[in-house]
């Protein structure tokens, strides 16, 4: 019998560590609770909420509707063949521990992953990436429950509309559609990938096997990333700008040691990080929010409690950055609730 529970606090379910009342909260184990607590929201006309490892929220003071904390567990092999797998993760698996597991079984494609916060079921909303790899390249299918009435689909890669750090699932059109598994299609052949600059330097010989990329990105994470369990942080604040070549070239020659990294033919991802600590910010606290000394791009909650206090902050860095670069930021995480 599923427990949903009235004014449920979610200041120990979010990493910022921001106090937030749920209207109503729902811990689900099972497809069967799932449907549940979504039927559950439809007899109460209440709006879905659902929470993952809450590593990718700014949790604003009061969360209308029903919450649903993704419980599911369980990983399948699907099919295997001489070069790959496909295996069926569900969407309440730990998203490190999946890929250590996946590393460890010689199922690979993970590694450059590694050490992301958060769950299997919130990976392919922002489509997650590190070090030269998107999630969005390893799926093979993504199941989902719609929400407004009980029915179950998979989706393959193309249906998700992946691009950087976006899905469907974040848009109009995706948002009643709640990730309960996803299937990944990963390599029996070793696969590795040092194409990003800070992986290769940590990984310098050609021999190198999946589990040196994945020993590397975590000593590079562990070292340029404050972790989430100890500094209360989102990972990045702010998604890279993507601008147009031209207003990129105007950049590069007012300031020729900007990062530059081409998208297309037509456009440029920018460095936020870069562009942050240019202004100065990184280490400065305000309203017991801070820059993270370690990376310009790491917002931490040193002793707020509320919202407002991060997003009033955080407003200041996207001003100065507009001010000077006439560049505007757009967070990453997804801020929700109301005040
Ligand atoms: N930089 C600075 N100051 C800093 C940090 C970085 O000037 O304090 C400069 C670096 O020197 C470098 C550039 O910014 O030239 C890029 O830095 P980095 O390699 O750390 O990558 P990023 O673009 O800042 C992105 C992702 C990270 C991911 C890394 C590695 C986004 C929003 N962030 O950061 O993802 O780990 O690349 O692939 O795309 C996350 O999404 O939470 C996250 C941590």
């Amino acid at each position: 019998m599923l427990k949903v529970e009235a004014n449920f606090q979610l200041g120990s379910l979010n990493t910022l560590k921001l106090e937030c009342i749920a209207e109503c909260y729902a811990h689900v184990s099972t497809t069967g609770e799932l449907r549940e607590a979504l039927s559950e929201a439809r007899q109460r006309s209440a709006n879905i909420n659902v929470l993952g490892g809450g590593s990718n929220l700014i949790l604003n003071r009061y969360l209308p509707g029903m919450t649903i904390h993704m419980g599911l567990q369980g990983r399948e092999l699907l099919e295997e063949s001489a070069d790959d797998v496909v295996v069926r993760f569900q969407a309440g698996e730990e998203w490190h521990e999946t890929v250590l597991w996946a590393n460890a079984e010689g199922y690979f494609g993970l590694e450059n992953l590694a050490l992301i916060p958060g769950s299997v079921g919130a990976a392919p909303v922002q489509n997650i990436g590190a070090y030269g790899v998107e999630i969005a390249q390893l799926i093979e299918c993504v199941h989902v429950v719609d929400s407004r009435n009980g029915d179950i689909r998979g989706l393959t890669a193309a249906e998700c509309c992946f691009s950087y750090r976006n899905s469907l699932f974040k848009t109009s059109e995706g948002k009643h559609l709640i990730i309960s598994a996803v299937d990944l299609r990963l390599s029996k052949r070793p696969v590795v990938n040092t194409s990003y600059p800070a992986l290769r330097e940590a990984v310098p010989h050609d021999a190198a096997t999946p589990s040196d990329v994945l020993t590397a990105v975590v000593a590079v994470r562990q070292s340029k990333l404050p972790d989430p369990s100890v500094e209360a942080n989102v990972g990045s604040f702010f998604k890279n700008p993507i601008v147009d070549r031209v207003t990129a070239e105007h950049l590069k020659g007012d300031y020729p040691d900007m990062p530059q990294y081409p998208v297309d033919a037509n456009t440029v991802k920018l460095s936020a990080a870069w562009m942050i600590d240019q202004l100065g910010w990184r280490g400065v606290e305000e309203l017991g929010v801070s820059v993270s000394e370690k990376h310009a791009l790491v917002v931490i909650n040193k002793s707020a409690r509320y919202a407002s206090e991060v997003i009033e902050f955080t407003d200041k860095i996207t001003s100065s950055v507009s001010e000077r670069y006439s560049v505007s930021l757009d967070r990453e995480p997804e801020f929700v609730g109301s005040g």
